[in-house]
């Protein structure tokens, strides 16, 4: 690491150790070294002449459920195997030990995957959900595990409908619940984290907004700094690097 980003690191240090409520933003970055590509890579294989953006669309489920279903399925697959990287084990380490450090982190991810979960961490899903489905129709929870080889589409139990993975598609609205849980997060929070995402996807992107007007430090893990004027403190490397470090050195600033 240069002498520049130790500087940056001890900045983060400083100030989280001063902070009481932590709001955290995961993306799909974060996930990346666990294997799973992030949203906006090109995609591979035999779905390289689709862009995921088409895809995850209510619209593109009404004129092709069959398409959207199987592209979910082949999401699922390449998912199942996939495990926390230190990254999520960093954040669920802190979370752990929040309490011994007087602080609450709130944890919310737009990242339909569990590695949060994996890792031991309690997330809050803001964009649903991948191992989740429901009836497209008659909005009814499919409660039984759908093996991801299973490319042809599934019947409600209830009323036949078409079951669909229970994710926030583009033109839905985010649950309300969750959404909350993130807004009042970000209002409340001293600092806000920002790892691993594009922030181009709203409204999970307005909520570094919300906790800068509100007057926390915005804090970005990102290999790839987004250029949005919120950021104070850049820190521009992969989390699965960084975030081990930064929480072990706030435990032992701590301890
Ligand atoms: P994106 O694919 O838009 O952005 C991923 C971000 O992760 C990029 O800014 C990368 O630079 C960064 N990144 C890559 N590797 C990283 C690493 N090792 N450590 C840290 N950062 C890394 O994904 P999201 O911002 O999550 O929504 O996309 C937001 C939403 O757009 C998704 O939840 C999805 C999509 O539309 C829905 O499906 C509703």
């Amino acid at each position: 690491m240069t002498s520049n980003a130790h500087i940056d690191l001890s900045k983060a240090v400083y100030v989280l150790n001063n902070a009481q409520h932590i709001c955290i933003l995961t993306g799909a970055g974060i996930s990346a070294e666990s294997g799973i590509p992030t949203f906006r890579d090109k995609q591979t294989g035999l779905w390289e002449n689709f862009r995921a953006e088409d895809l995850a669309n209510c619209d593109s489920f009404v004129r092709d459920p069959e398409l959207v279903w199987s592209w979910y399925q082949w999401r699922r697959s390449e998912v199942k195997d996939k495990r926390p990287n230190p990254a999520h084990e960093a954040l669920a380490t802190w979370q752990a030990k929040a309490g011994q450090l007087g602080q609450t982190i709130s944890l919310i991810t737009q990242n339909v995957d569990d590695l949060h979960e994996q890792a031991g961490s309690q997330a809050t899903h803001l964009h649903g959900e991948l191992w989740q489905n429901h009836c497209s129709e008659c909005g009814q929870t499919y409660e039984e595990a759908i093996d991801p080889a299973v490319t042809a589409l599934v019947p409600c139990k209830s009323c036949g409908g078409k079951v669909r993975p229970s994710i926030v598609w583009f033109g839905e609205m985010l649950p309300q619940e969750p959404w909350q849980i993130a807004q009042q997060a970000a209002e409340n929070c001293e600092v806000f984290i920002s790892i691993g995402t594009s922030s181009m996807v709203y409204p999970a992107a307005g909520l570094a907004q919300s906790a800068k007007q509100n007057g926390a430090t915005v804090i970005e893990i990102n290999p790839h700094p987004t250029d949005n004027g919120l950021v104070d403190i850049q820190l521009p490397y992969p989390a699965g690097e960084i975030l081990p470090e930064l929480v072990a050195q706030l435990s032992q600033a701590k301890n």
